[in-house]
């Protein structure tokens, strides 16, 4: 077998690859998501004026991510990894790329089933599927917030990913709208001429794709097919 083990590829993810597993996309539900205006519970705005609405929204979120299960997308590049080095970059708060078995997951956006002091954003503990409430606190007495980034925040773990995606020999794109900065500038760090790779079913907008390799198939059907596709191209028998 061909020595791929040593080939790194990036694999920048967003809500598109969860739709399966039954969690909606934001987008492609025109902005509300069950029933709640993105725009109006994810922003520190939001926290300051409603902080039991957002806690809401979260908890209800975080119930739906932790009974979901992963779809064939997941399962498949977790089983790239038995034959390249695999960096996941999702902008997903689920952990739905944990649960199919990814070792290397970098989540952009923060995750569902950690919350942090308000009082120190370096305090962040794991509640799994627990829901947090108003009074619940981390032990330097801070209310406890989902530990996800919100519109307007900043993204600390945008340089790592950057890094990872600079250091890549194959670029994946799945199921991203790639219309939320600063992720959606993290394709331009791809060294030049490495073969990219997007799937989704809609036409990718706003960027130049003219050399990506579009798969025109939800993330259940297209990247398992990416999974053999690239192993085929590395004469690795999957
Ligand atoms: N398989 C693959 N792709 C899909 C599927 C599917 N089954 N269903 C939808 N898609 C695609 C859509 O065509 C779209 O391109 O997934 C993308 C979803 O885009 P968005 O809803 O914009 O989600 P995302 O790109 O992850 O949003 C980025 O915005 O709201 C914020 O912080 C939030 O992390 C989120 C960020």
């Amino acid at each position: 077998m061909p020595n791929a083990g040593s080939k790194k590829i990036a694999v920048i993810t967003g809500a598109g690859i969860s739709a399966e597993s039954g969690l909606a996309t934001f987008r492609d539900s025109g902005g509300l998501w069950e029933g709640y205006d993105i725009g109006q519970v994810a922003t520190p705005e939001a926290w300051r004026k409603d902080p039991q609405t957002v806690l809401e929204f979260y908890n209800l979120r975080r119930k739906q991510a932790s009974e979901a299960q992963p779809n064939s997308a997941h399962l498949a590049l977790a089983e790239l990894e038995h034959h390249f080095d695999v960096q996941i970059i999702t902008q997903n708060v689920d952990d739905l790329h944990e649960k199919a078995g990814s070792k290397n997951v970098l989540h952009l956006h923060g995750e569902l089933k950690k919350a942090r002091s308000v009082k120190n954003q370096e305090l962040i503990i794991d509640i799994g599927a627990k829901p947090i409430r108003m009074g619940d606190t981390a032990e330097d007495g801070g209310q406890l917030r989902p530990h996800v980034v919100w519109f307007g925040e900043m993204v600390p773990m945008i340089e790592p990913a950057a890094i990872q995606v600079s250091q890549a020999d194959i670029l994946v794109v799945i199921g991203t709208s790639l219309v939320v900065y600063p992720a959606a500038g993290l394709v331009e760090y791809a060294p030049a001429g490495i073969p990219k790779y997007i799937v989704d079913p809609s036409e990718p907008e706003l960027m130049n794709w003219n050399d990506w390799v579009h798969i025109k198939e939800k993330a259940g059907v297209g990247a398992p097919k990416l999974k053999d596709l690239i192993l085929k191209e590395h004469q690795i028998n999957g």
